[in-house]
């Protein structure tokens, strides 16, 4: 009897093309992390439940795979990736120098409805900068994730900001408890006005009111902060998160974030309960977020450490990855691909072809596949050409006495033969 398979819904099989441009994005997103001094960590997929229990919020929570492991443990598949790091900063980091930056190439898992940029597998590069409570820190966050959308050639992204401290001060005013003020955020995120004022329905109205004013308030720089300020005029606390939040900002122009970029949102709110400040997400013409991010200056200490300020965000690489097919981005892939193929196994033959391996691949990028398969060389010509080679090694022993090799131009159908020294520089046009 035979079975048949397909992945479980929601999964998928990235074969070599859907895989390569994934794969250039994890280059990408660790050049990036290398230019700006982050150092890579890996991180266990499966966490325990209760990591993830306290400030997910309440969406990535029910949406988590969450299962008993054979030893009885209640564990999750990791839904995100920052309550890891804050884990490990807590437990195993407290003495390394700070501020620490940090990065990592993780795959996550949300039980999402599966649609256009939505799967409930997917990919995550995230840069956190641990150890500074400073507005610099934010803006060198915002900055780098503008440089990467440049890297990637989405040159039309926009950021969308906004400050869930000046809320949480609000409501701190108000005395309300923080996992009052976490459900409040998460029904705000979700546009749920309703739900949100309704648990805040037994404060005064004026916190309701202030609150839903705010929310109205958005667009570029100059004008959002005079209105916000007008509104908050008299709350003192949420006045100097105001001030925080346009410090970021001027901070993040002056390191060469175009402020037309910069688009603020006094309504905004992410459905991760941990944060306390700045928030941002980034967009494209796609309609979900590539991207996003904000401070979380209490995360470590609820895991046990210190009170240690910190920030940073995730990019959705899989979502990256689709802009940039949607918008026609193409990567200048300078390198080129060679197949090696042997004609006779003999030893000087495959010493020879060994040296032609060495010599291609050991210049920048150029890919050199050894033919392992015992077909004719003509079957292995096809073979290349429907691969899309772009040249053809043929190493024999009449090569091997000569100490050449026979190199096809497979666009063009010139063959010479070239001293196995001179590869890769001399192949024919
Ligand atoms: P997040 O906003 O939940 O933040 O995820 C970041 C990005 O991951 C999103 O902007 C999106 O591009 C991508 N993403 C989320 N869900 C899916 C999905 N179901 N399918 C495909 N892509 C998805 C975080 O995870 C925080 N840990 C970011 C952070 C780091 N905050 C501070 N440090």
């Amino acid at each position: 009897m035979t079975m048949r398979f397909r992945p479980v819904r929601g999964m998928r099989d990235l074969l070599p093309d859907e895989a390569r441009g994934l794969i250039r994005l994890f280059d990408l997103s660790r050049r990036l992390a290398s230019l700006y001094g982050y150092e890579e960590v890996i991180l266990p997929t499966i966490e325990s439940y209760e990591l993830f229990a306290a400030k997910s919020g309440g969406e990535i929570k029910e949406r988590m795979y969450t299962f008993t492991d054979l030893g009885g443990r209640k564990v999750v598949l990791r839904p995100e990736a920052t309550a890891s790091v804050a884990r490990i900063v807590a437990s195993k980091m407290l003495g390394y120098p700070k501020p620490l930056r940090l990065f990592y190439i993780v795959n996550l898992f949300r039980y999402d409805e599966p649609q256009k940029g939505r799967y409930r597998e997917f990919w995550q590069a995230g840069y956190e900068l641990i150890g500074s409570g400073r507005a610099l820190a934010d803006a060198e966050l915002i900055e780098m994730l503008s440089r990467f959308m440049e890297m990637a050639g989405l040159r039309d992204h926009r950021f969308k900001v906004g400050h869930v401290g000046v809320h949480r001060a609000l409501m701190g005013i108000f005395k309300v408890p923080e996992h009052e003020q976490d459900d409040v955020l998460g029904f705000i995120d979700r546009d749920q006005w309703d739900e949100a004022m309704k648990i805040l329905s037994s404060y005064p109205a004026e916190l309701r009111d202030v609150l839903t004013g705010l929310a109205s308030v958005k667009g570029g720089m100059d004008k959002v902060f005079e209105e916000a300020w007008e509104q908050l005029s008299r709350y003192e606390p949420a006045l100097r998160e105001l001030e925080r939040l346009r410090e970021i900002l001027r901070y993040a122009v002056m390191l060469g974030v175009p402020r037309e970029r910069l688009f603020i949102d006094m309504g905004f709110a992410r459905g991760l309960a941990y944060y306390t400040g700045v928030i941002f997400e980034c967009y494209s013409h796609l309609r979900v977020a590539l991207a996003g991010g904000g401070r979380y200056d209490k995360l470590i200490s609820l895991f046990g450490g210190p009170d240690m300020p910190a920030t940073g965000f995730a990019i959705g690489l899989d979502r990256v990855h689709l802009a940039q097919v949607e918008a026609g981005v193409s990567y200048e892939d300078r390198t080129f691909k060679a197949l090696v193929v042997l004609a006779g196994e003999d030893e000087r033959v495959v010493r020879l072809a060994g040296e032609a391996l060495r010599a291609l691949r050991g210049k920048m990028g150029a890919r050199a596949v050894l033919d392992v398969s015992a077909r004719s060389i003509k079957r292995a010509f096809s073979y290349a050409s429907a691969q899309g080679y772009d040249y053809v090694v043929v190493v024999g022993r009449r090569e091997a006495e000569k100490g050449v090799v026979s190199v096809k131009n497979m666009k063009t159908g010139v063959q010479v033969e070239v001293p196995v020294e001179e590869l890769p520089e001399r192949l024919p046009d």
